[in-house]
């Protein structure tokens, strides 16, 4: 997470679950990140984890009672709530999950959670059990209803040795959720984004196949960017090295022809389209149903063309749909783009230069240039997939307007 939100100020709110001792790794991870956390410790938490490592983490008095004599002479629960830019409860508890879907205020973090106006994340950890019961469920589905954020749980491992849905999910993912809930452009609110990421495999026989060097990072950047701008996202993701963020929809397609059967039933329903997998242009006629074997003395194989997702998707459009496309190219980047957009019938097309050290597959950053479908062509700085990202959906809303 880049350190840009200088002295927004985050309330963690942590409650009496075994993953509570996580919650300093949230704590210090969001002020290295630069926001202000001011820690408020359940007294379910306080039996799990101690007041001074938060104190250490923040640097803040860590608030841990509705009547402490330490709080500051305003209504301290009414002011924090006031000036908070969120509030984040990780772990949280099925109890202050019920509690804030009833409104039960009965200590400090609820009757906060009552008074603020700011979003609200949650990052729910417990028992299987108590997650599915009826009740959880219910209380979920109210928050949500209202505007909440949640992120995860996961499944695995619990510390009720029990394997199962209830964990915590991992504090990358909790800090991603925050960047997303912080995010202040909502420009893509109530649109949905549909993005192919990765690289496709095509077998040749049950073990092996022609794939190539794409890592999904760009891809995994659009998705990120669309989230935080308020969009619905779903990844048709082909091999990714990169795990989807947090918030998108993931349908797995390894090969380009179930990466174009996908992508033409979900862009139905889009309205942005952004075509960033590396699709394999051939794939195997024959992939063999046995593994090829060293003793056959030599192999050939026949390779025959695979559809292009992206045409296809931009032959189908629809009127005020966006359809962007990459041109991954070595030599002749902008001609071979310009055509491309034309061919394809793009609204915006990124072409970017691969083969080279600091632009290309698995690399952070790009060398690209932006061409839109009156030809006009906008080169970038070298820019980090991120940048290129945001920029990106910049161009796209400009388009949506
Ligand atoms: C060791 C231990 C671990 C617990 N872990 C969880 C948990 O992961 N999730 C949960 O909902 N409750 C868990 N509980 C139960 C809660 O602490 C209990 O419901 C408490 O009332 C929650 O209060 P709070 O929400 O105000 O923090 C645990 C209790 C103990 C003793």
């Amino acid at each position: 997470m880049k350190r840009t939100t200088s002295s927004k100020e985050i309330v963690l709110g942590v409650t009496g679950s075994i993953a509570a001792y996580k919650a300093c790794e949230i704590a210090s991870r969001l002020v290295e990140s630069g926001y202000a956390v001011t820690p408020a410790l359940t007294a379910s938490a306080q039996e799990l984890v101690g007041s001074a490592t938060f104190e250490a983490l923040t640097g803040r008095r860590v608030i841990t009672g509705m009547f402490d004599p330490l709080a500051s002479p305003d209504i301290e629960h009414i002011a924090v709530a006031q000036r908070a830019a969120l509030f984040l409860i990780a772990p949280a508890t099925a109890n202050i999950i019920a509690k804030a879907a009833r409104g039960i205020a009965d200590d400090w973090l609820s009757t906060t959670l009552l008074a603020t106006r700011a979003p609200i994340l949650f990052a729910p950890a417990m028992n299987t059990n108590m997650y599915n019961h009826p009740a959880t469920q219910e209380n979920i589905e109210i928050l949500k209803s209202r505007g909440c954020a949640f992120v995860g749980p996961g499944s695995g491992r619990l510390a009720c040795g029990t394997v199962g849905l209830g964990r915590m999910v991992h504090v990358p993912r909790i800090l991603e959720a925050v960047e997303i809930a912080l995010h202040e452009t909502k420009d893509l609110a109530g649109l949905f984004v549909v993005l192919t990421a990765g690289g496709t495999r095509e077998p040749i026989d049950p073990v092996r196949f022609i794939a190539n060097r794409s890592s999904g990072k760009m891809g995994r950047a659009l998705a990120m960017e669309a989230l935080k701008r308020g969009a619905r996202v779903a990844i048709i993701a082909g091999h990714m090295d990169v795990p989807p963020p947090e918030g998108a929809e993931v349908i797995v397609a390894e090969t380009a022809k179930d990466m174009a059967e996908v992508a033409l039933s979900l862009a139905q329903d889009a309205d942005v389209f952004v075509g960033a997998a590396a699709v394999g242009d051939f794939r195997v006629q024959n992939p063999s149903s046995d593994k090829h074997k060293r003793s056959e003395k030599g192999l050939e194989i026949n390779l025959i063309e695979n559809p292009d997702v992206i045409s296809q998707v931009g032959a189908l459009r629809r009127d005020g749909q966006i359809v962007v496309g990459f041109a991954a190219e070595t030599a002749d980047l902008i001609k071979n783009a310009k055509t491309k957009i034309k061919q394809k019938q793009l609204d915006l097309i990124v072409a970017n230069q691969v083969g080279v050290e600091d632009s290309g597959f698995g690399t952070e950053t790009l060398r690209a240039c932006f061409i839109d479908s009156k030809g006009t062509v906008e080169e970038l700085d070298l820019s980090t997939k991120e940048e290129v990202a945001t920029l990106l959906f910049d161009r796209v809303s400009d388009l949506l307007d």
